[in-house]
């Protein structure tokens, strides 16, 4: 089939599916099956069909694109991605953004990402900061597992263990989180394309008042979901952090606050 017509096809299944992007989703399916970028497609005269179908079904049932890709970017990274962890999202580069910013000063600063996930928050640190000597942990073996896929194929020294909010106690320089903020009752109102993503990954379970509670930590900087930072911020202030700081997204929304032990 010819490029034009695939992506034309392509594009109208993924809008009768519901996908609110189905041109750019469209455009990411047929690069990745003709190992190009997508602005490049268009290179091409032709596109195996045969190789683009199972794609578009996947997406098509809502998978999310990271996990039909196999991969995705964050900061500098490209990372495997799958349904062992959650897609690393574009607010939470921000975070990183953050975390740099408070232990740029700091040569070896001792680093913690409480629930790694895919890795990416620790990896993109340790990326970023060459010096950091940054460990990951969460409860969540698939979630490890995928993480240590992404360390070795990208060469990151990065300690990865099990562990919970246990661990944020154990000391440290920053510690930093993106702890599952979804309320139970709002899962189903959501994207279908959450369904795909682990549970553990998206139900609010208290962590971040946890976390301010049991962390010994010089900095602490965590992601919220929109609405819930000056909770979280006055939380910060309640256990006496001082320096408390609530940073907007690339839309405007809160989404990060951090303070430091005092
Ligand atoms: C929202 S995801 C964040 C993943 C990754 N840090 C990111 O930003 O893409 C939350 C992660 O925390 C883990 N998790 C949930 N509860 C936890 C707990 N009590 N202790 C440690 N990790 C936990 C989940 O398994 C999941 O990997």
């Amino acid at each position: 089939m010819t490029v034009r017509e695939a992506l034309a096809e392509t594009e109208r299944r993924l809008a009768a599916a519901g996908i609110e992007t189905p041109r750019v989703d469209a455009e990411w399916l047929l690069a990745h099956v003709l190992g190009v970028s997508r602005t490049d497609i268009h290179t091409h005269d032709e596109v195996d069909i045969t190789a683009l179908e199972p794609l578009v079904e996947r997406r098509v049932r809502r998978e999310p694109l990271a996990y039909v890709l196999g991969e995705w970017g964050f900061r500098r990274l490209t990372l495997k991605t799958d349904h062992r962890a959650l897609v690393p999202r574009p607010e939470t580069e921000i975070v990183v953004e953050r975390a740099l910013v408070l232990i740029r000063d700091d040569r070896e600063p001792r680093v913690l990402d409480l629930g790694v996930g895919s890795g990416a928050i620790a990896l993109a640190i340790a990326d970023e900061h060459p010096g950091a000597r940054v460990t990951g942990v969460d409860t969540s073996e698939d979630a490890l597992a995928l993480a240590r896929e992404n360390a070795e194929h990208l060469g990151l020294g990065v300690e990865l263990r099990r562990g919970g909010v246990e661990t944020t106690a154990e000391g440290w320089d920053l510690v930093v989180a993106n702890p599952p903020y979804v309320p139970t009752e709002a899962l189903r109102r959501l994207q279908p394309e959450l369904s795909w993503e682990p549970r553990d990954a998206l139900v609010d379970t208290g962590l971040h008042e946890q976390l301010v509670r049991v962390a010994r930590t010089r900095w602490l900087v965590v992601e919220v979901s929109d609405g819930q930072a000056d909770h979280v911020a006055a939380a910060f202030g309640n256990e006496g952090y001082g320096d408390i700081r609530i940073t907007e997204d690339l839309t405007g929304r809160e989404r990060v606050v951090e303070g430091r032990r005092v």
